[in-house]
């Protein structure tokens, strides 16, 4: 019998996180930054679980209730025998209804690809039940996942890619349009990624989801200073800044930044780095993009992909995408980044 998943570990990159660290924390005042895939260790992956449960972040409910609602609808769209990859799969929750959808129609191997071992391991728990499912777990940067997963395919075969959640809105622009069409370039006709992307609302409901009173996005942020103290041997007091989550009108986003509530110093050992702080300075950790439903269409237009389906949740202005692969033309492949 088939193990229900396999992990390929890797072992995690101390010296890329580092580097990064140092990078981003060397620059002046008012432009600090770091990478927001860091923000998701094991702690930061549970704090992030429950954040998808606040009343006021509504965003991963109406992920999930589109896709609980059209599942049969997208899969029907993308007959025979079709391999199901996730960029990010998180704890995989809202991958159910897809994959049982597929699994109906025949055996389907399902590729979670995630850098955080700890969601791996939530998403294997929640989808185990599912019949006629192998699930085979990829610890790998997203793209070295999808080329993976891409090599393994045999003849016939088609590849679904979700990329759920609004995560292409934690990409800068045009980041953003460059990690689509790289996605384009790994796939084949006949392929399809079915991409979420959160929509523009009024900016108090923004600031709640991004500042919930409870307190858990505010932890969610601070984790990263904490990783880095516990992995680089960093000196941060936490209580010594605060998460702060703006509105930037210029570019439609929720940026999460870490304020520095006093001048200080800090030194963090295994990133070779002593970083001045102003008081009121902050780290910005995040860009969370909130899209116009026009510009999802240049969007995925601008990267190669045909839209030929699109969901769209009332409750929380939310759209699910089908794009397929377009024949014809031939795209620029920059290299992408998240935020
Ligand atoms: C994963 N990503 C789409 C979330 C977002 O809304 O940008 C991460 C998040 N950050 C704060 N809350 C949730």
């Amino acid at each position: 019998m088939q193990p229900k998943m396999v992990l390929a570990h890797e072992t995690t990159d101390f010296a890329t996180f580092a580097a990064d660290v140092r990078a981003g924390l060397s620059k002046p005042i008012g432009k600090k930054e770091l990478p927001s895939k860091y923000l998701y260790d094991t702690i930061g992956s549970k704090l992030f679980e429950v954040i998808a449960e606040l009343p006021e972040y509504g965003l991963s409910r109406a992920d999930e209730r589109l896709l609980r609602e059209h599942a049969q609808e997208i899969v029907r769209r993308i007959p025979g025998d079709v391999i199901l990859c996730e960029l990010g799969s998180g704890s995989g929750k809202k991958t159910r209804w897809i994959l049982e959808a597929l699994s109906r129609r025949r055996h389907t191997y399902y590729f979670p690809i995630e850098i955080s071992p700890a969601a791996l391991a939530v998403c294997e728990r929640e989808l185990a039940d599912i019949d006629s499912v192998g699930i085979v777990g990829l610890e790998r940067e997203y793209l070295d996942g999808l080329l993976e997963v891409s090599a393994r395919r045999r003849e016939g075969q088609r590849i679904l890619v979700l990329f759920l959640g609004s995560t292409i809105g934690n990409f800068s622009h045009p980041a953003d349009a460059a990690f689509l069409s790289e996605i384009r370039r790994i796939l084949q006709p006949g392929d399809a990624l079915l991409l979420g992307t959160d929509l523009q609302k009024p900016i108090p409901q923004l600031i709640d989801a991004y500042d919930d009173p409870l307190g858990v996005t505010a932890a969610f942020n601070l984790n990263l200073l904490s990783r880095i103290n516990r992995e680089l041997d960093g000196g941060f007091v936490l209580a010594q800044f605060q998460h702060q989550a703006r509105f930037n009108p210029e570019t439609s986003s929720v940026e999460m930044h870490l304020q520095s509530l006093r001048r200080q110093s800090v030194a963090i050992a295994k990133a070779d780095i002593t970083v001045a702080f102003e008081q009121g300075e902050t780290i910005w950790t995040e860009n969370s993009h909130k899209y116009s439903q026009s510009e999802v269409a240049s969007l995925v237009a601008a990267a190669g992909w045909t839209c030929e389906a699109q969901w769209i949740d009332q409750a929380w202005p939310f759209a699910e995408s089908l794009l397929r692969v377009q024949n014809t033309q031939s795209f620029n492949t920059a290299k992408s980044n998240m935020k």
